[in-house]
């Protein structure tokens, strides 16, 4: 592989589709998907991609069924629980960002917990998006610096470096590959403000099923686009 995103973004699609598929509950899906980040996670390490961020739960996915919401809030304790010791072994640095607060204590507990116990990794950075709305992120974002603003006094109009500098995402570069897996073709409120200039590829894989070959093709087709950021390709060449 010849040019490697510095950031990939993926939109992780298709859990309950996959289990429908194999007349599965939805949950099986999601169960089977946490297998296929890890993989991800792996592979992004190896080929050197220096920023992974995956969305795993918005803020809009609330309205699901009870049962489907408690199963993804146990199953994110889970993984926590069983991953962050490999994951730190591995040298990779762990984010999640969204309202944290609104998930139970032991939820926030654990992910706060994991977090500092992985900050000072250097490898691969994982940005794991939960209870996370691209709207609510530039709201929390535009409030805090008004908040700002209201102590000092001074030069109040907003900038797209004000706005970026007060997202969750603050200290991380913009992705350069956007993945959604299982075909639809929306953004469904995932980083409205960075996705500005990413490369995006919707594959028609289930997440489930997106493992390692899937993950290179995405990479290939990055591989295979001119970015062009409002020049000309003659001004590209
Ligand atoms: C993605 O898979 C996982 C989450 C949104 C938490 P879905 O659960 O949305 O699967 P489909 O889209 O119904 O197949
Ligand atoms: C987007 O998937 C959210 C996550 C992957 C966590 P959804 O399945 O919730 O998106 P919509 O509702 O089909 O747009
Ligand atoms: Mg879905």
């Amino acid at each position: 592989m010849k040019k490697i995103p510095n950031h990939v973004a993926i939109i992780m699609d298709g859990n309950g589709r996959w289990a429908k598929g194999r007349g599965l509950p939805r949950i099986a899906g999601h169960k089977v998907g946490a297998d296929s980040l890890k993989e991800c996670v792996k592979v992004c390490a190896e080929i050197g991609v220096k920023y992974l961020t995956v969305y795993a739960f918005s803020t809009e996915n609330w309205a699901r069924p009870k049962d489907e919401v408690s199963f993804l809030m146990g199953l994110l304790a889970d993984t926590i629980d069983r991953e962050v010791e490999s994951l730190n072994k591995n040298n990779v640095c762990l984010r999640f960002l969204g309202r944290l607060d609104q998930f139970s204590d032991q939820l926030n507990g654990k992910m706060r917990a994991s977090m500092d116990k992985l900050s000072k990794n250097t490898g691969l950075n994982l940005n794991v998006m939960v209870n996370y709305g691209g709207r609510a992120e530039i709201v929390d974002a535009v409030n805090e610096w008004v908040k700002e603003e209201e102590g000092r006094g001074e030069g109040k109009l907003i900038t797209e470096e004000k706005i970026s500098s007060h997202l969750y995402t603050k200290d991380i570069p913009d992705p350069d590959l956007l993945i959604r897996t299982a075909s639809e073709m929306r953004i469904s409120n995932f980083l409205l403000w960075q996705i500005a200039y990413a490369e995006i590829y919707v594959t028609d894989v289930f997440w489930p099923d997106f493992r390692r070959n899937e993950l290179s093709k995405a990479i290939e087709s990055y591989g295979s686009r001119e970015r062009r950021f409002g020049k000309t390709s003659e001004q590209i060449d």
